[in-house]
């Protein structure tokens, strides 16, 4: 009976995001629709030190997160009243960030008498995909890509989830950002090495594609990384022209490479398919390209967000907490911040 009475109401959710450097709020409804998506981005601030600063970003949550709020409500042209559900992001991820996000959440739900529910960072970057994709429901496989993920998961229900592989040591996005800093791009990296890459030769270095032994689905990054670093200071050493563009789009290809095969098999192994890429890093250009073409010629219907939904965002978390909400797994008011929290762990 309760569950008939939610499908007949609009359900909508307020959803914060603050575990690493955006502060963002977003308002959703019935867990596809976004009413409105603000972020507030500390990029030009952690710029300057190369890389996210823990501290620094703990306290531009705190002065940004009420304003992101209101941005939302306001942009969606409603007001907190109108609110069904709170969802906050709390875990994986920075404490000091997390803990803002948390603890205004609390507030709003204590204040209000709303109910509150928490996200997992990763559900919520596997979950932007139902946003611009009416049609996709479990089960699917996702390759979740990000600063600090790289999963293989196979979603089997929403909510739901079995990771089949993870990074053994690097992720994805950390090498990005590592190689980025190494040839002189800055950070955030992998945004910048994408785009260099499009004028630089993939083929010019041949870097190492990692393979785990004993397991298919586990990826290794950090061995790349010291490939990148040990081919940039040979050069310099032997006086040679280290060609920015060519090693980035060589890193990327290794990169990409890597990912697509082990997507690719798994897809075929578990007979999924559907593949939805996740996280930052599933905005890359070369790995949307590559990926494209590997999923259409093993007939596997390829599924990403737009660069919008990829990085950091709450209106990813606004679907997750619907769904969340659905399976009434509410929060209580001990929710606390688990930087390390799991996925499919509560
Ligand atoms: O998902 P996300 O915004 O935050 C985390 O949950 O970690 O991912 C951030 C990561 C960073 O490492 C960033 O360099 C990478 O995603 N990233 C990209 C691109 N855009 C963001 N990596 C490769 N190509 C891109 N276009
Ligand atoms: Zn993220």
């Amino acid at each position: 009976m309760k569950k008939i009475e939610k499908k007949e109401k609009d359900i909508l959710v307020l959803a914060i995001e603050s575990s690493c450097d955006e502060t963002a709020a977003s308002v959703v409804r019935n867990g596809r629709e976004i009413m409105s998506n603000a972020i507030s981005s500390q990029i030009a601030i952690h710029t300057k030190y190369g890389g996210v600063v823990p501290e620094i970003a703990s306290r531009k949550h705190i002065e940004n997160v009420n304003g992101v709020i209101e941005k939302a409500l306001k942009d969606a042209k409603i007001t907190l009243e109108d609110i069904d559900v709170i969802g906050v992001t709390y875990g994986p991820g920075l404490s000091g960030s997390l803990l803002v996000g948390v603890s205004e959440a609390k507030a709003i739900a204590f204040a209000t008498g709303k109910p509150l529910v928490g996200v997992h960072h990763i559900e919520g970057h596997i979950m932007a995909n139902f946003i611009e994709h009416p049609d996709l429901k479990p089960p699917f496989l996702s390759l979740v890509v990000s600063g600090g993920h790289t999963h293989l998961v196979k979603v089997v229900d929403y909510g739901k989830y079995e990771i089949i592989g993870k990074t053994r040591d690097d992720a994805a996005g950390e090498a990005f950002d590592k190689v980025a800093r190494a040839i002189g791009l800055g950070y955030p990296g992998g945004p910048k090495i994408d785009k260099i890459s499009k004028s630089g030769d993939a083929k010019a270095i041949e870097f190492p594609r990692a393979h785990v032994s004993g397991a298919p689905y586990d990826f290794s990054f950090s061995g790349l990384k010291s490939a990148v670093l040990n081919y940039i200071n040979s050069a310099k050493m032997k006086e040679e022209e280290i060609v920015v563009a060519d090693v980035a789009a060589s890193f990327q290809k290794a990169v990409t490479d890597v990912l697509v095969d082990k997507a690719i098999n798994a897809c075929n192994e578990f007979g999924f398919k559907t593949l939805a890429i996740a996280g930052g890093v599933a905005s890359n250009s070369g790995l949307k390209k590559a990926m494209r073409k590997a999923c259409k010629s093993n007939n596997v219907e390829f599924v990403f967000p737009s660069p919008i939904y990829c990085t950091d965002n709450a209106a990813m978390i606004g679907v997750a907490a619907y769904h969340e909400y659905l399976n009434e797994n509410f929060a209580g008011w001990n929710l606390n911040a688990v930087p390390a929290l799991k996925l499919g762990e509560r």
